[in-house]
């Protein structure tokens, strides 16, 4: 069996814009989209399919049956189609007794739904937490799930979906997840975006290869249309700051919005190669986080071949002048070394320095660096 989510996982769910209006059609439509319009190519594999693909009851045997209304071909013929376009196929249940909107979910059916996805080509699944009786316990289900799908026969990368619920940062990665929700649902505005911002921001350190911290499927792009769609939506700055943040933490990347309909703007900064570069890197580190000062934040992050990332988060409506001393990143003038930077987003660079850096960050933005460092001539 394969390792998976070796680094964070990057596909596209249908919750954010269809809510509980899916279809196969629309399903196939965005596997398409993610093939032809560099979606694929940019590191996107999952088309997952959340809540309310099921009839409202199981059948005589106790599977869950695919609504033939919205799945006529069934969920096979969904998962080939997926497979064909080089894709991977995921789907959602729910570790209660019932899932969000009120369709059959898993609890006590785990092993037989894991043989059903497995026997389906499910590649993914993502676990919700509603209706999850007050007798049972929590982690021990999560590990539940976590086995059967191993003992399915699939590589099925889990996805575990407790909102937060125990702090799942402390056992998720344990009972087998391959990541967690860490938050409550995101909808389509700054506050919420910066509101799980905040609540995550000490909150990494578990965050690593194997299991990432999920903060819940990006809005980039929505432009407050769809089912999470809001008036007082994101704008660009905004969205920018959302996708550089879930790419500095390493963490997942579901993209929320129709890829049929996203505009050229925002599918250019989806596909961003150097911020999802870092969002992959391969030695998958946490960020630390620096300081909080005056409503902006600093962080670092280690690369894999002896870079680093700075990044400088301003929450803020209004602009923020950051000094960021390299002392404080552990570098200080004596180290015998200077910092050669690079703007990940414009891609502009900054000749070697060996002190400090002053970055004028507008409001609900943010400025990331890759640093390299350099040999500095003249020694102390
Ligand atoms: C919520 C979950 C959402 C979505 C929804 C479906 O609990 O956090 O991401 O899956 O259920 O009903």
């Amino acid at each position: 069996m394969a390792i998976l989510a070796k680094t964070p996982p990057m596909g596209f769910n249908t919750w954010n814009t269809f809510g509980p209006d899916i279809n196969e059609q629309m399903v196939l439509e965005m596997a398409d989209v993610m093939a032809e319009k560099g979606y694929r190519d940019a590191g996107y594999k999952y088309v997952v399919i959340d809540d309310c693909w099921s009839l409202r009851e199981r059948d005589e045997n106790g599977n869950l049956v695919a609504d033939p209304e919205k799945f006529p071909h069934g969920m096979k013929y969904v998962g080939d189609y997926i497979h064909g376009k080089g894709l991977k196929f995921g789907m959602y249940s729910c570790a209660g007794i019932r899932t969000c909107a009120g369709y059959p979910a898993s609890f006590d059916h785990e092993y037989q739904d894991a043989r059903s996805f497995a026997s389906w080509g499910v590649d993914f699944l993502k676990y919700d937490f509603c209706y999850f009786p007050s007798f049972a316990n929590c982690q021990h289900r999560y590990l539940t799930m976590a086995q059967a799908l191993r003992a399915s026969g699939r590589d099925i990368l889990f996805s575990a979906c407790n909102w937060g619920v125990q702090e799942p940062w402390n056992w998720m990665r344990s009972v087998g997840a391959h990541m967690y929700r860490s938050t409550g649902d995101i909808v389509d505005n700054f506050a919420s975006t910066s509101h799980i911002m905040h609540s995550q921001m000490g909150n990494f350190n578990a965050n690593a290869s194997g299991c990432f911290n999920d903060m819940d499927m990006l809005t980039v792009g929505m432009a407050g249309q769809g089912f999470v769609g809001r008036e007082d939506c994101n704008n660009y700055a905004e969205y920018e700051t959302q996708f550089a943040f879930w790419c500095f933490t390493a963490a997942p990347l579901m993209m929320g919005a129709d890829l049929r309909k996203v505009s050229e703007e925002y599918r250019t900064l989806l596909q961003h190669k150097e911020l999802i570069r870092l969002n992959q890197d391969p030695e998958c580190r946490p960020p630390y986080k620096v300081r909080e000062d005056n409503g902006y934040t600093v962080f670092i992050r280690h690369l894999a071949d002896g870079e680093f990332a700075i990044g400088v988060f301003n929450l803020h409506q209004d602009p923020r002048h950051a000094e960021i001393t390299f002392a404080e990143l552990g570098v200080p003038v004596n180290a015998g070394v200077k910092l050669a930077l690079t703007d990940v987003i414009t891609g502009e660079t900054i000749a070697p320095k060996k002190d400090d850096l002053f970055v004028a960050v507008p409001g609900h933005s943010c400025k990331i660096y890759r640093a390299r460092f350099v040999r500095d001539r003249k020694r102390y």
